[in-house]
């Protein structure tokens, strides 16, 4: 199966995580991992398995958002329906801020609103550089539950 792995991340560790995930997904499937800001709208619209990461940031104002490079996607995305892809979801984020991962609130949210299907409950992932080996073992379990699901 084809999968893409797009993520946003400014500090690197929704990057870190989505090259976990990718590594896990390339023992049975063929993945490409690519950032938001580099991927064309012809990989994402020819892709039904999409895994997409991002951190949450202020963006316009609005705390708790996805990374513009995400937003941009969405928005792109916006308006029509894809009820035949499959989206899984996680963040890199930090519980320290009101809307914690808010980022993935806001993906999840988009999926409803196209009409695509969640593979499995999202990832969210608390202060990933200050607890990088909880961290790290959430990534993989959570990455081996998708690899099942697929
Ligand atoms: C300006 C700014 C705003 C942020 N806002 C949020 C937020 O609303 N919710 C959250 O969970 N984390 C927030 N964070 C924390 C980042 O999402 C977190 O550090 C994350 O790991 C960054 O991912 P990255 O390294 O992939 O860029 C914010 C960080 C900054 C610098």
């Amino acid at each position: 199966m084809k999968i893409l792995v797009v993520y946003g991340s400014n500090s690197g560790s929704n990057f870190h995580a989505a090259q976990m995930v990718a590594d896990i997904l390339r023992g049975k499937h063929t993945v490409k991992l690519i950032s938001a800001g580099e991927v064309g709208m012809n990989d994402v619209l020819s892709h039904r398995h999409i895994v997409m990461g991002s951190c949450s940031w202020k963006v316009e104002g609005e705390e708790g958002s996805p990374h513009e490079d995400i937003l941009n996607i969405m928005h792109a995305m916006d308006g029509k329906k894809y009820p035949s892809k499959h989206f899984a979801l996680f963040g890199c984020g930090d519980s320290r801020y009101t809307y914690f991962c808010g980022a993935v609130d806001h993906m999840q949210a988009f999926v409803t609103q196209i009409g695509a299907q969640e593979i499995l409950p999202p990832l969210k992932v608390d202060g990933l550089y200050f607890d990088l080996y909880n961290a790290t073992a959430k990534i993989e379990k959570w990455a081996y539950q998708l690899l099942g699901k697929l």
